[in-house]
């Protein structure tokens, strides 16, 4: 739902670079949304459930410049929802980037897994980047534009306990390099994989002993940032001759044996 009553082609809006980020309105997408934003782009804060943090956070920026942020309200494992965010963003006309990192992270052991995990899993990481990508790559491709995939250091190694959000990551790894070969020249894909940045929270939460555990494999020692991600991010937003890359930001995680 378009949160703004006034038509988003009213304004001044898309004179600058327009980017949209999905899951944006908290953690990682709100710090790449900060990042963006000084910048000089213009942007759609996509969020399903945080509201409250979304609109504060396109107000913050909107005080800086003003009319430069606008909420887009969609659950992306609802396909229709998925089509209607993309055909609002094809009404305002401009889309320069494309962050897909909005994402569900929750274990799901083998013997209690369930369909409706898989969907959830599957359909937020994977189906609706994938959906979202294709409906907005003409208009990205009117900008050379750009589209940034969040992914996950256990789209290579999955993650014990997480097979269905490993497969769902491993996917979006594949979606890149595909992509990336469908719909060049026009439009660049790259990827980010993380390693451990912000600890999950609710039912996918760790005991201190687990983070510990999870530190001491990274050759850093130590974890990352939200600003580490956002400064990848935005150097691939700017890297004009890379596509079909995924940027591993992991403190060498992938790399510790
Ligand atoms: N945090 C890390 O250390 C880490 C490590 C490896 C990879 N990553 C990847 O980096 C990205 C950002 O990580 P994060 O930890 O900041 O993400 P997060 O907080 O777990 O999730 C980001 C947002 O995704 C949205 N989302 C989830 N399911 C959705 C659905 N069905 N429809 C629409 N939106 C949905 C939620 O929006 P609402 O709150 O509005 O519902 C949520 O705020 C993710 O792709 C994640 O997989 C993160």
């Amino acid at each position: 739902m378009l949160d703004n009553r006034s038509s988003l082609t009213e304004s001044p809006f898309t004179d600058s670079p327009v980017a949209l980020i999905t899951g944006a309105a908290q953690r990682i997408g709100a710090c790449i949304a900060r990042t963006l934003h000084q910048q000089g782009y213009s942007l759609l804060i996509h969020y399903r459930h945080s509201a409250a943090e979304a609109n504060a956070l396109a107000e913050e920026l909107n005080r800086l410049r003003p009319d430069s942020c606008r909420c887009l309200q969609a659950n992306l494992t609802d396909m229709t929802e998925v089509e209607r965010l993309a055909e609002q963003v094809i009404e305002l006309g401009r889309l320069d980037l494309l962050i897909n990192n909005a994402s569900a992270f929750y274990p799901t052991p083998v013997d209690q897994v369930t369909q409706q995990a898989w969907d959830d899993l599957i359909n937020s990481n994977l189906r609706a980047a994938f959906f979202i990508s294709t409906r907005l790559s003409n208009l990205i491709a009117e900008q050379e534009g750009a589209i940034i995939n969040l992914i996950d250091i256990h789209a290579q190694r999955g993650l014990k306990g997480y097979p269905i959000y490993s497969i769902a990551k491993a996917g979006l790894q594949m979606m890149t390099q595909s992509l990336a070969k469908e719909l060049a020249p026009a439009v660049r894909v790259n990827g980010v994989s993380p390693g451990p940045i912000l600890w999950p929270e609710a039912k996918a939460a760790l005991t201190p002993e687990q983070q510990h555990e999870v530190v001491s494999k990274t050759l850093l020692q130590r974890c990352g940032s939200p600003q580490d991600i956002a400064d990848a991010v935005l150097f691939l937003s700017n890297a004009h001759y890379i596509t079909g890359q995924i940027l591993c930001v992991d403190g060498g995680k992938s790399l510790f044996s």
